[in-house]
């Protein structure tokens, strides 16, 4: 009898407790249907409360009309209101180098040389795990700022690195996803690593790191001009073993990177099918670029269920090429967009979605199309998360998300403010952001939090 009371006690504190925890956001919402369908409230409510295990996730999200009363009469909840606002799902960055923070806006006639004369030198570095530390720091902030809550991320070939941006992102409660570069060949001195040792260090990383608090791992062979056949048989029999971790490449970025894998791998079909000889496509790997892909390859990523991280300015910054979105619909590709820092222009995704409207639009190279703003936004949200295999728990702000989201102001500039009052429905005032914004949209970016 005694045990049944304390345990009524219980309940009632643990209640309270949650009731007191609860938080209750007014303002303009953005969140995506299961379809990619934007969902759009100008006055929403957003609740987002503690689970059982102390993760901040969303309760309630809807029309503040439809749920007020039913939350306000709550006791002990907490509203806050952002008038002129709006909420949206944190960003996800599908392919970024954190290392490469300091190479952006390096010039180089192409990929490969921008690759041999500025990346690899400062990737070097990495070796130094103070130095690491201070640019993982450095990086998570700078994605903060930008309103990026969870990125898929390259370190570099040395273990010190990974263990810098791991580091980095659990001390800010971030879902990050990371993994140290294979490349056991075509590399100089100082970022070449050890074909044996590199798969050892893996899998100790992977053991280390993969599932603690919000981190993920992911086998990073580099592309495969930079890693023997041994090292991606390796990669590919640690990817079966483990097969909720994370894989990430790069794939037919450049024509002259092409040249090479055909030189490199005579015995495969494509570039891609490299990948997949050594058993390196499934669910949950992600391949950087995808630009120059046939039909073969793009039924390939359909059906293995890669997906594409599309890295528009950075492909305009390297002229990489453009990626065909047309025939990647055709194909049903997963796919999502990529700021590929240091290749890439900016950690902004208001920058990024910009260039993939661009890279849409590009109608010489191949036929070009308009993507719709609610598409683009969806790219950079729900849809690179659905490509990550995370879809309902990132990338959205649909009940049972994490509660990763972000503050927009969109009167952050006086022309922003001009032409977002002047929008006159969701298709407006998102591609006024779109075109016109940066940074400064960002007024706070709020991460999930276990308590
Ligand atoms: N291919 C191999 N390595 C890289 C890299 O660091 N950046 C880009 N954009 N492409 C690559
Ligand atoms: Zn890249």
């Amino acid at each position: 009898h005694i045990a049944s009371i304390s345990a009524a006690v219980f309940r009632t504190q643990e209640r309270a407790r949650k009731l007191w925890s609860m938080k209750i956001y007014r303002s303009a919402l953005l969140r995506f249907a299961d379809d990619g369908q934007a969902v759009y409230d100008s006055d929403a409510l957003l609740a987002i409360a503690p689970d059982a295990a102390g993760v901040q996730r969303v309760v309630a999200a809807g029309s503040w009309q439809a749920l007020a009363d039913q939350y306000l009469e709550r006791e002990g909840v907490q509203v806050i209101h952002l008038p002129g606002k709006l909420l949206a799902p944190g960003f996800v960055d599908l392919h970024i180098h954190y290392p490469q923070t300091d190479v952006i806006g390096a010039p180089a006639p192409g990929l490969l040389p921008w690759l041999e004369n500025y990346t690899f030198p400062h990737e070097s570095r990495f070796h130094d795990s103070e130095y690491a530390d201070g640019v993982a720091d450095f990086f998570m902030n700078e994605l903060l700022r930008n309103g990026v809550t969870t990125a898929l991320a390259f370190a570099t070939s040395h273990p010190t690195s990974v263990d810098a941006i791991m580091t980095a992102a659990q001390k800010r409660s971030m879902r990050m996803i990371a993994g140290k570069v294979l490349q056991d060949r075509n590399s100089p001195d100082g970022v070449r690593d050890d074909t044996e040792q590199s798969l050892i260090d893996t899998e100790t990383l992977i053991q280390r790191w993969h599932g603690v608090d919000r981190l993920g791992y992911a086998i990073t062979p580099r592309f495969a001009p930079t890693s023997t056949e041994a090292q991606l048989r390796g990669a590919g029999e640690l990817a079966a073993r483990y097969g909720d971790v994370w894989i990430q490449s790069h794939v037919a970025e450049n024509l002259d990177e092409i040249a090479w894998v055909k030189e490199l791998f005579p015995e495969s079909r494509s570039y891609l099918a490299v990948y997949d000889d050594f058993g390196l496509m499934r669910e949950r790997a992600v391949y950087a670029h995808s630009i120059w892909l046939d039909e073969t390859d793009r039924q390939l990523m359909h059906d293995t269920r890669s997906a594409a991280a599309i890295s528009p300015t950075s492909n305009q910054f390297l002229a990489s090429g453009y990626f065909d979105y047309l025939k990647a619909d055709e194909a049903g590709m997963l796919y999502g967009l990529a700021s590929d820092v240091g290749g890439g222009m900016s950690f902004s995704p208001f920058r990024t979605m910009q260039a993939a409207y661009v890279v849409g639009r590009e109608g010489h190279a191949k036929q070009g199309q308009s993507l719709s703003p609610q598409n683009l936004w969806w790219q950079h949200t729900a849809g690179a998360a659905r490509a990550l295999g995370l879809q309902g728990v990132i990338g959205n702000l649909q009940p049972g998300c994490e509660a990763d989201l972000v503050v927009i102001n969109p009167g952050c500039t006086p022309l922003l403010a001009r032409k977002t009052a002047q929008a006159r429905n969701l298709d407006e005032l998102l591609f006024a952001m779109i075109i016109l914004g940066d940074d400064r949209l960002i007024e706070q970016t709020i991460v999930s939090q276990a308590k």
